[in-house]
């Protein structure tokens, strides 16, 4: 297949990138390098720089013929969608709503989103499958239950097919080293971790311990990168090959507190790790977990890199080269 990568030099993307390289796939990558980098972008990959704001480049890409497009573009911070929500607004629903109507345009079939189990809000009941009530409590949350929505009424007047990938805590790095990008300015646990590892912030700030959970910090279920990838290739290929849509959970079936996280941080980086107890931030669940089935039905998916350990020991080799 021809694929084009939307938002392909980000963390997430380099990684899916080599994923369909590897399984003898075209990459395309359109990426802005507002958050991205080049040094993401595969040698394999073709690169076309552009905004998913601008329709007019998006059309002229989008017309040289691909078969699938993985939509990555999006900002991603749970916490500052709430105090900026027009930044989301305009980025992640007008920069989709431009790319389904250029993929429709030009007679692409198959779509694959990057979505997120912040569509699912609160959690009702663990763990989450996709029948869950999508009642997003941050307005990132929503704004990916927007593009879905709508992707499903693209999908009924114009065809396209897509896969709707609800990812749950994205992490790690490929276990081969070939990513060596690190992220500016994360606002994600883990980065977060590394960077306090490194030195280059003083302490961890730990969003709350009064929750109902084993140890009282918020638990997630972090799902290796890697991982995530190939479920990229899986849902494009079985897209395109059934001509059926689906909305999936990506999970490793597993809940990681925060400090669970830290003390696995402290073993292997060897830091301390210094830490700090604050107030909880807007907007986050105390537990999230997924079910991750569906995944395993439709796409013969499972996570095998999602240990805590292969998290962050991926994680941490970046970091410590990285920074010398
Ligand atoms: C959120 C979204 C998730 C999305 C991700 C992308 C929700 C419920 N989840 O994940 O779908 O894919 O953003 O960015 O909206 N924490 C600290 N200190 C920190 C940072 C985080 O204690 O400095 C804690 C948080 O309170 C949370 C856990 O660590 O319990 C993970 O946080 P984070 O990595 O930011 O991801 P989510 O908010 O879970």
């Amino acid at each position: 297949m021809r694929v084009l990568l939307v938002g392909g030099a980000g963390y997430i993307g380099s990684h899916v990138s080599m994923a369909f390289l590897e399984k003898g796939h075209q990459v395309g990558v359109f990426d802005n390098l507002s958050s991205g980098l080049r040094t993401n972008i595969h040698k394999d990959a073709q690169f076309f720089e552009g905004d998913v704001l601008d329709q007019q480049r998006l059309s002229a890409v989008c017309a040289e013929g691909w078969d699938a497009v993985v939509h990555l573009a999006a900002f991603k911070a749970a916490g500052e969608s709430m105090v900026s929500p027009e930044k989301y607004s305009i980025n992640n629903i007008s920069g989709s709503l431009n790319l389904m109507i250029a993929a429709a345009q030009h007679d692409i079939q198959t779509f694959v989103l990057s979505s997120s189990a912040a569509v699912y809000g609160e959690p009702e009941y663990l763990p989450v499958d996709e029948a869950h009530p999508t009642k997003p409590s941050n307005y990132y949350g929503f704004t990916k239950l927007d593009i879905e929505r709508n992707l499903g009424w693209y999908d009924q007047l114009r065809g396209l097919k897509y896969a709707s990938l609800r990812y749950f805590n994205a992490a790690g790095y490929d276990p081969e080293g070939r990513v060596t990008g690190i992220e500016k300015n994360p606002a994600n646990l883990i980065p977060v971790v590394m960077e306090v590892a490194i030195g280059e912030r003083e302490e961890l700030l730990v969003f709350g311990d009064d929750y109902d959970t084993k140890d009282g910090t918020g638990v997630r279920d972090y799902i290796h990168v890697t991982d995530l990838a190939e479920a990229h290739v899986k849902a494009a290929e079985q897209v395109a090959a059934s001509r059926n849509s689906m909305v999936v959970n990506l999970g490793s079936e597993a809940g990681l507190s925060v400090l669970e996280i830290v003390e696995s941080a402290r073993r292997i980086t060897g830091s301390k790790i210094p830490l700090n107890i604050v107030e909880r931030r807007a907007g986050d669940p105390a537990k999230l977990i997924a079910s991750a089935k569906l995944a395993s039905e439709l796409l013969n998916w499972k996570a095998r890199y999602s240990s805590a350990e292969e998290i962050i020991e991926t994680t941490w080799r970046v970091y410590k080269k990285a920074h010398g």
